[in-house]
């Protein structure tokens, strides 16, 4: 699989990788956290990667269930990282044309499984909302320990404030050198007018503006729930 082979071959990509995995599956496990959102606030700031690095980090441990949706209908991106064709997408499952459990897709990891949208066509404003996510939901937390969710950015479209209600928790991405405070505070602004539950604030591409917090460019730090806030709250780097 691609994605592991990357964990394998960097080194340093792998050790950030399982600081985040080992950090977000201790507060889950304590917290009781299942369904976690991953977004941020404009496009191409890592939510993809980000998910599906860490659902495979955390699925190497056997005796976890693992689930990784991509509920971007806009630019679904999940597939590539593990080669998978879409044979059987979660669009199909919402619109009720086929039951939810042939839209679960194994990765070839015994702890992971899929759920991907079809590559283009259907409108995520209406799928969205309707009451089969909202089962799905119920089926995921029944049968996985912890479901990352890729979704689009919170900015320019409402998908992921659709999908937030669902979550126990968000994580934030920013990507450096790119990701600007006002939009970031805008993500936070919207994820606390949904109630959200902000985990915390995931930093990448921190390798190229040399930072430092690791030649992998990931960094990952909490700031008590309001990430991109007044720098009151707590922080910690695992970097
Ligand atoms: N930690 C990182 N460091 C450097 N580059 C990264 C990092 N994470 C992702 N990228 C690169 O940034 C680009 C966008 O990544 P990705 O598709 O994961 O973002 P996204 O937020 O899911 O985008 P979209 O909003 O379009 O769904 C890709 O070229 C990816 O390789
Ligand atoms: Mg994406």
């Amino acid at each position: 699989m691609r994605i592991l082979d990357r964990l394998n071959d960097d080194w340093l990509l792998a050790t950030e990788i399982h600081k985040l995995e080992a950090r977000l599956w201790r507060r889950s496990q304590r917290d009781g956290l299942r369904v976690l959102v991953v977004t941020s606030a404009e496009r191409g700031e890592g939510k993809s990667t980000t998910v599906a690095y860490l659902a495979a980090a955390l699925a190497l441990h056997p005796d976890r269930r693992i689930l990784a949706v991509d509920l971007d209908f806009r630019a679904p991106r999940l597939n590539t990282h593990f080669g998978i064709k879409v044979p059987r997408p979660f669009g199909a499952a919402l619109r009720g044309e086929l039951p939810l459990a042939e839209c679960i897709l194994n990765t070839g990891l015994a702890s992971l499984d899929l759920v991907l949208p079809p590559a283009e066509g259907d409108d995520p404003a209406l799928l969205l909302r309707t009451p089969e996510l909202a089962r799905a939901f119920e089926t995921f937390r029944r049968d996985y320990h912890l479901v990352l969710i890729d979704v689009p950015a919170l900015v320019p479209v409402a998908d992921a404030s659709a999908v937030l209600p669902f979550a126990d928790g968000v994580i934030l991405m920013a990507m450096a050198g790119k990701t600007t405070r006002p939009m970031l505070t805008r993500a936070r602004d919207i994820c606390v007018g949904m109630d959200a539950n902000i985990l915390g604030l995931v930093v990448g591409n921190l390798r190229e503006t040399g930072l430092g917090y690791g030649d992998s460019g990931y960094y990952y730090g909490y700031r008590k729930g309001t990430p991109a806030g007044d720098g009151q709250g707590e922080s910690n780097s695992s970097g």
